[in-house]
């Protein structure tokens, strides 16, 4: 039989909308003023971390920059922070992925929680750039947490402020770190993107447009029988 669960947790950045790209290309743009260059591959590594936390996994590139002030670091993740809204400005209802809104509506309809669940301190804007702010009943970000992903709690202060079990909760994510959080919240996960990257999500698809509701419920269901 098909159980459902009380709660869907949901990244912002890469699931819901394609900021994670934004992200990507405003670190690529400080880092070239650094004199510094990366790849996709390595910057699957800053996917779902913290602002500060990529900062400094960037730095370990280069033996010169590791040194840098701590009020340096601050400036230089600013700076970021303003290429990222450049790139962010123009965000409306037309930049919501593929099958995201769908989804929401299912929830909806069978009465499940909506949670987002984001290590981004521009996380509540976002959403309501894109129009989908009413479709949640709570928001995590990056200031509501002490501990940022791989640790569990962007997902388990969102199930606690719900009232719900964790393991009635579903989690989507498009980063490695963010998968490794909800499994560790003993919560299924959901992975989009690649099995390279997301070998460890309970249930994975290549992309948004492959989320289906039903399919989802059946695979939560399987391993909850
Ligand atoms: C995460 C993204 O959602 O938020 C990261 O996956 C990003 O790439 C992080 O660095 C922090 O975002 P912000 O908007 O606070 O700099
Ligand atoms: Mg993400």
């Amino acid at each position: 039989m098909t159980q459902y669960p009380k709660a869907f947790i949901y990244d912002l950045d890469g699931v819901i909308t394609d900021t994670a790209e934004f992200h990507y290309l405003a670190w690529k743009k400080l880092a070239g003023e650094l004199g510094i260059s990366f790849d996709r591959q390595f910057n699957e590594r800053l996917k779902g971390i913290s602002r500060m936390e990529s900062l400094e996994l960037i730095l370990q590139l280069s033996a010169s920059l590791l040194k840098m002030s701590n009020e340096e670091k601050v400036r230089l993740a600013s700076k970021k922070n303003e290429f990222y809204l450049e790139l962010a400005k123009s965000i409306n209802e037309e930049n919501v992925l593929p099958g995201i809104e769908d989804l929401l509506k299912n929830n909806k309809k069978h009465n499940i929680k909506i949670a987002l669940g984001s290590a981004s301190e521009n996380a509540k804007n976002v959403v309501e750039k894109l129009g989908l702010i009413s479709y949640f009943d709570y928001i995590v970000d990056a200031t509501k947490v002490s501990k940022g992903k791989p640790d569990p709690e962007t997902f388990t202060s969102a199930a606690d402020y719900l009232g719900i079990p964790y393991k009635e909760c579903i989690g989507i994510e498009d980063a490695a770190a963010g998968i490794e959080a909800i499994n560790k919240a003993n919560m299924f996960s959901v992975g989009v993107g690649s099995l390279e990257h997301l070998s460890q999500a309970d249930y994975l698809v290549e992309d948004t447009s492959k989320l289906d509701f039903q399919e989802i419920m059946k695979k939560y269901s399987e391993k909850n029988s």
